[in-house]
């Protein structure tokens, strides 16, 4: 087999190799059915068995209370941006978003077709490189959402934000998703694609509370209202099969990895090594502000565009992948999901000093 090298790629992304090795059994084969995992028919015995473990195994890993609804919807997250308005918002009511960053101005764009919208908090002054200190909210919003972490500009929310008690909060948590224990039952909704932390392209799990699932718009095209995935058990239409019985996979690998605090440590202590490194570095810096620092997304520059392309490039053929940054701002990012090695860490760090020591003046 080629050698696989460290991909540091924002998502699709790394995923581990155990779950990879056992899809590829299961792809002539799902167990000793004779018929492979992509093969086979969602309404079948073999592929409703799959669908009840994911589901299990999701409330399990991520401790979602009974009054939830585990869906799994196509269109990806960008999807959802217009989804919850078009179910949550009605035209006379205001929904409030806390703006840190480019897909959470994505969403706020997508909610001003459909009803008022007030921004409860924004970090654009500072290029989104931080996470507002204080948010200030309207007297009776629809809903709350926010970004919890921003993977362009690699900030996150330390915890939930300052909202108000009992104010329905969702939560976009594309990419940070189960990277770190998470309190469900404060939020009415949480909803990520999969391809970061969790599986592949093509599926998005939404968690939603049962009284927002009816709350939605009885007024919108069928596969447009939650309720119509809720009472199909996400198989309305076809769903996305394959993608499912990976996030399976994933899901029962983070259970053996001894769930999310186990993870949410690693993860924590992966992402401390490479600040730590960067916060002494004479060349290199991390663009977050401290206290705002991303477990998942790590970005930083040399402070010389022309450098950040060298380095990049010179990366790349020592066998890093994905390290460049967003088209939109550039410089350089390591993404470092669950299935992220910390080896691949403990390796980027040795090639960044030597980098350092190459060009640093
Ligand atoms: C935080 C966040 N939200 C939403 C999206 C958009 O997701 P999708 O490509 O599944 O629509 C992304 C993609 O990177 C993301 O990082």
């Amino acid at each position: 087999m080629t050698q696989r090298i460290w991909n540091f790629s924002a998502g699709p992304a790394v995923l581990p190799e155990s779950v990879l090795e056992e899809a590829r059994e299961n792809l002539l084969s799902l167990g000793s059915s004779g018929i492979g995992i992509l093969e086979h028919s969602h309404r079948g015995k073999a592929f409703l068995a799959v669908y009840e473990e994911t589901v299990a195994l999701c409330r399990e890993v991520g401790n979602i209370p009974d009054n939830y609804k585990i869906l799994f919807l196509q269109g990806g997250a960008s999807s959802q941006f217009f989804m919850i308005p078009m179910n949550l918002l009605p035209r006379d009511r205001t929904a409030d978003y806390l703006v840190t960053g480019a897909w959470s101005e994505k969403a706020l764009e997508e909610a001003v077709r459909f009803g008022g919208t007030h921004v409860a908090c924004t970090s654009q002054d500072r290029n989104f490189s931080y996470i507002p200190a204080t948010c200030s909210f309207s007297p009776n919003p629809a809903y709350v959402h926010y970004t919890s972490n921003n993977t362009i500009f690699g900030t996150q929310w330390a915890g939930m934000p300052p909202v108000p008690a009992s104010t329905d909060t969702i939560c976009d948590a594309s990419s940070d998703i189960f990277s770190r224990p998470i309190d469900i039952s404060r939020h009415a909704m949480v909803y990520a694609g999969a391809q970061k932390n969790l599986g592949p392209s093509g599926v998005t799990l939404v968690l939603m509370r049962d009284d927002m699932i009816e709350r939605g718009s009885k007024d919108l095209p069928t596969m447009l209202q939650y309720r119509t995935h809720a009472k199909n058990d996400s198989m309305y239409n076809t769903p996305p099969t394959f993608a499912i019985y990976l996030v399976g996979l994933v899901l029962k690998w983070i259970k053996q990895s001894g769930g999310l605090t186990a993870l949410g440590a690693v993860n924590q202590r992966k992402s401390a090594k490479l600040y730590a490194y960067l916060d002494q570095s004479r060349l290199f810096k991390g663009t977050a502000a401290l206290d705002s620092r991303s477990q998942m997304n790590v970005t930083f520059v040399t402070g010389n565009a022309e450098l950040d392309a060298k380095f990049c490039s010179a990366a790349t053929k020592a066998g890093f992948d994905g390290l460049k940054g967003h088209r939109s701002v550039g410089g350089m990012r390591a993404s470092l999901y669950n299935a992220f090695p910390e080896a691949g860490i403990d390796a980027l760090i040795e090639f960044l000093r030597k980098f350092e020591s190459e060009n640093a003046h």
